[in-house]
């Protein structure tokens, strides 16, 4: 029996009262549900905004979309892993494909974050994901394990098996394209396999979510396909109706 995982991802959309609005009307919408988790990674500075709406809701969480390695430091701009947990996050996304392939984040970068989110107590969600071409070459699943082994680099295999994954092909996410049920489900199996050995056999609970243009009409089979765990929803979770109709799958 599944117990799946929402995830949205607002990317940059939704500033603080945009995000109460929205709170507001998905709440109303979604009451507290046993058998799911949902989680909302907002904008930073709207992080107040949506902890602040969900003061009795245990089953809805937030996280940050980016944090620094460093623990502190020098980086103007940047927020840290403990910044974040401070300002009310309990998850990150780690290597998401937006920050890899528009700010150029490196393999390497991932794991110091992944390492960093672990220092200050955030549960970390891998991103790992091929572009078209690596697909159409064959190396699916060479580099999505590439991409996971090297999130997972400094973590032990008992803090890899707090984490979750979401696999998240970079040519379905924004497109209108989705993985078939059945591509995804290879994947994350092939997923699947390769956290067993990174957690000694520990990794059989980690939640592999699939991403990439999933919508009301899509998340049903998506989610029925076998090794998927939950779902990380970008454009279609920023309307609150379409998002808590996900969020009922
Ligand atoms: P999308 O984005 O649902 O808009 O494709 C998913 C993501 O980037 O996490």
């Amino acid at each position: 029996m599944k117990h799946p995982i929402f995830a949205a991802n607002w990317k940059m959309n939704q500033g603080p009262a945009d995000a109460l609005a929205f709170m507001r009307q998905f709440l109303a919408q979604y009451p507290r549900q046993q058998d799911r988790s949902v989680l909302i990674f907002p904008s930073a500075l709207s992080l107040s905004a949506v902890t602040g709406a969900l003061s009795d809701r245990p089953d809805i969480q937030v996280g940050v979309q980016n944090i620094h390695w460093a623990d502190t430091g020098a980086y103007t701009g940047e927020n840290s892993a403990a910044i974040a947990r401070g300002a009310g996050a309990r998850y990150v996304l780690i290597g998401h494909s937006e920050r890899r392939h528009v700010f150029g984040e490196t393999d390497e970068e991932t794991g110091k974050k992944a390492a960093a989110a672990e220092r200050a107590g955030l549960t970390s969600m891998i991103c790992i994901g091929e572009t078209l071409a690596q697909r159409e070459a064959g190396d699916t699943s060479t580099v999505v394990l590439r991409q996971l082994r090297a999130a997972c680099a400094l973590l032990t295999a008992h803090q890899i098996a707090g984490s979750l994954v979401a696999y998240e092909p970079v040519w379905a996410i924004g497109s209108g394209k989705t993985a078939t049920p059945e591509d995804a489900s290879i994947v994350h199996a092939a997923i699947r396999s390769e956290l067993r050995s990174l957690t000694e056999e520990r990794g059989e609970g980690v939640p592999i979510l699939y991403g990439g243009s999933v919508s009301k009409g899509n998340a049903v089979s998506l989610l029925a396909a076998p090794d998927v765990d939950g779902l990380l929803v970008g454009g279609a979770s920023l309307d609150p109706d379409g998002w808590s109709a996900i969020c009922r799958t």
